[in-house]
């Protein structure tokens, strides 16, 4: 069985991140979400509260998701799996995507780290952007799963 692990902060999960993870269901076995703390930015959603707004928006037997506190590789090694799925957005991800994948593949050189182009309509989609647009009162319901949209707008609305 070949799996595959879609890492992320995912705070929150966007339609970005759920057509990358879908791609990624096509063409794995398996695929495992993974919810990791990403130690340069500071979440707005705990870590099971961004598990539980990922399992509302997913209907797909071969998807999971799970959390993990350590190294990637190390999740990657215990759960056998093949690849690290991940979507590419501007250029401007590619440095430090490169630079992640380089560290991970020396790391445990058995894990291919897999990029998916995202699609046009979410090149420039991102869980920041959510965030901003939510707390300034704009409409965020072009840019997240309608299942959430009620989530992320009680959590961030007024926030900043
Ligand atoms: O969605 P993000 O914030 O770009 O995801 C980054 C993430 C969480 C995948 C990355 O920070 C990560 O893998 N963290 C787990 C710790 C780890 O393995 N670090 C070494 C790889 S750089």
């Amino acid at each position: 069985m070949k799996i595959a692990i879609c890492p992320g902060s995912f705070d929150p999960v966007t339609l970005g991140h759920l057509d990358v993870i879908e791609r990624a269901a096509e063409l794995f076995d398996k695929v495992v979400v993974l919810v990791l703390n990403n130690s340069s930015k500071k979440s707005a959603f705990t870590v099971d509260e961004r598990m539980e707004l990922i399992k509302k928006c997913i209907n797909n037997p071969k998807i999971v998701v799970d959390t993990y506190s350590g190294l990637l590789v190390d999740y990657a090694k215990q759960s056998g799996a093949a690849a690290i799925v991940k979507g590419l957005r501007a250029v401007s991800d590619f440095d430090y995507e490169f630079q992640q994948a380089l560290i991970n593949k020396s790391l445990y050189p058995e894990v291919e780290t897999v990029f998916l182009t995202a699609k046009g309509e979410n090149m420039f989609l991102s869980s920041s952007m959510v965030k901003e647009v939510c707390s300034l009162n704009g409409d965020i319901s072009p840019f997240v799963p309608k299942e959430i949209v009620k989530d992320i707008n009680l959590r961030c609305k007024g926030e900043k």
